[in-house]
């Protein structure tokens, strides 16, 4: 069944173009104007089975990329042409919360929303994808998630490998599941987790990339609903979440969990000829591990030399890290399970009185614990609104803070098995009530999600 194991290209999702520009009544900004509409299609993923039915953004999973020059404005329209409603999350972006895809804000098929987003944070890729309440396993399994790059012309002096889909490669990794029929298994009456046993960037089950021996920059993200991936080849991971970091952190490994963006730089020159395998380490997060889950996609170097002018510079970014307020913890959260429901705090999202966890003053800079409650469960830990600074691992699993975590800015944390974290934020710059959760999209639906209130500044 497995035969087709890096026989398909990867596939690099289009750029998305604007439809207009329109003139934004306050400011008299320009705003860049999108449409997306959410469509059901088929994808052949079995060469030997019917096509597998997927709803996602223009009809493609991944969704078109959206590449945006920091400070440009942009309202993008997505209409909703499939069978159940959504709510889009712009993940990474401070959006205001009217526009933050939230979770009980579903638009109904037939139904359009228009979400604004000021786009004037530092350059990072964010992602869009689902947020409906209860059904963002199964919107974002069956398709509805894009990558959406925030472009800092500040960049490009700094002689990174670019120009998007040549030698800046947007790798999105999901593994997914299949019925003997070739039909995805539905992950909406899954509440514990869902692991797939087919690996897919990019929407292809275990793709080649030719490359070219010189470096290139890889954007990661773990798009999965369930799942970690690490990989394993000599490289310089250069930004996080929130972008680029201070500088270059060498590794040949990536602790990656779901919602989680990694940019790395990998330089091919010394294997010209070779075939390289980025792979996936096994048992990693309490993971499940099949047949083939230890493989993800194939780098086939070329054996003709070519000139390579990109560089890494050993100083990257001025990372904007939270002004620390103070040594304590500002609140706890515990995130477990009993009952049978994944909570925080003993609180689940449907809780309605209660699910407002925190109340944070707009401006101020605060310490969050996160604890992972047991159970051998591994929980990636998502706050919307901010970018944080991740202080401080319990370091039960015999890992600290990863040197490529401390330094950047992140927005998902994660939370290995007993596993306590400190991550420090400034609440800023909107007020509004914004949701925190696991992003084991699983976990997320069946309730392990709460919200925090920003609160505006008394005069
Ligand atoms: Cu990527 Cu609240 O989500
Ligand atoms: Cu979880």
């Amino acid at each position: 069944a497995y035969t087709w194991l890096y026989q398909s290209p990867l596939p690099i999702p289009p750029v998305k173009t604007p439809t207009m520009s329109i003139v934004n009544p306050v400011t008299s900004n320009t705003i860049d104007y999108y449409e997306v509409y959410i469509n059901a299609f088929q994808q052949i993923v079995y060469p030997n089975k019917p096509p597998v039915n997927l709803v996602g953004y223009d009809g493609i999973s991944p969704g078109p990329t959206f590449i945006i020059e920091r400070g440009q404005e942009t309202v993008v329209r997505f209409i909703n042409n499939a069978t159940m409603a959504n709510s889009v999350h712009l993940h990474g972006s401070y959006s205001r919360a009217p526009w933050d895809g939230w979770a009980e804000d579903v638009t109904e098929p037939g139904e359009f929303k228009d979400y604004y987003y000021p786009n004037s944070q530092p350059g990072r890729m964010l992602w869009y994808h689902d947020h409906a309440i209860e059904h963002t396993a199964e919107n974002a399994y069956f398709g509805q998630a894009g990558a959406y790059i925030i472009h800092d012309p500040a960049e490009d002096s700094l002689g990174l490998p670019s120009g998007y889909g040549v030698y800046d490669i947007p790798l999105v990794l999901s593994s997914k599941y299949y019925e003997s029929n070739g039909q995805l298994v539905s992950p909406a009456g899954e509440t514990d987790s869902l692991y797939g046993d087919v690996i897919h960037v990019n929407g292809q089950p275990w793709p080649y990339l030719n490359v070219e021996p010189r470096k290139y920059r890889f954007r990661i993200l773990d798009a999965s609903r369930a799942s970690g991936s690490t990989t394993k080849i000599p490289f310089q991971v250069i930004a996080s979440d929130a972008g680029l970091l201070t500088g270059p952190v060498a590794t040949d490994n990536l602790w990656i969990s779901m919602g989680e963006r990694y940019e790395i730089v990998v330089d091919f020159s010394g294997f010209a000829g070779q075939n390289i395998t980025l792979r996936n380490y096994e048992d990693v997060g309490k993971d499940d591990d099949y047949l083939r889950t230890n493989q993800v996609m194939r780098f086939v170097v070329s054996s003709t030399a070519v000139t390579d002018t990109s560089t890494v510079p050993s100083a990257l970014a001025v990372v904007d890290f939270p002004t620390p307020s103070g040594p304590g913890v500002d609140h706890h959260f515990e995130f477990d399970r009993s009952n049978g429901q994944w909570q925080i705090n003993g609180v689940v999202f449907a809780d309605v009185a209660n699910r407002v966890l925190a109340n944070v003053p707009r401006g101020t800079v605060e310490i969050w614990e996160l604890e992972n409650g047991g159970g051998g469960w591994t929980h990636p830990i998502h706050i919307h609104l901010v970018d944080f600074k991740v202080l401080w691992r319990s370091n039960d699993q015999g890992r600290s803070v990863l040197p490529y975590e401390a330094a950047g800015l992140k927005d998902v944390v994660w939370l290995d098995a007993n596993e306590i974290v400190r991550v420090e934020a400034h609440y800023a710059p909107w007020d509004g009530v914004y949701m925190f959760h696991c992003h084991n999209l699983i976990h997320e639906d069946h309730e392990m999600m709460a919200a925090f209130n920003v609160t505006a500044l008394e005069d």
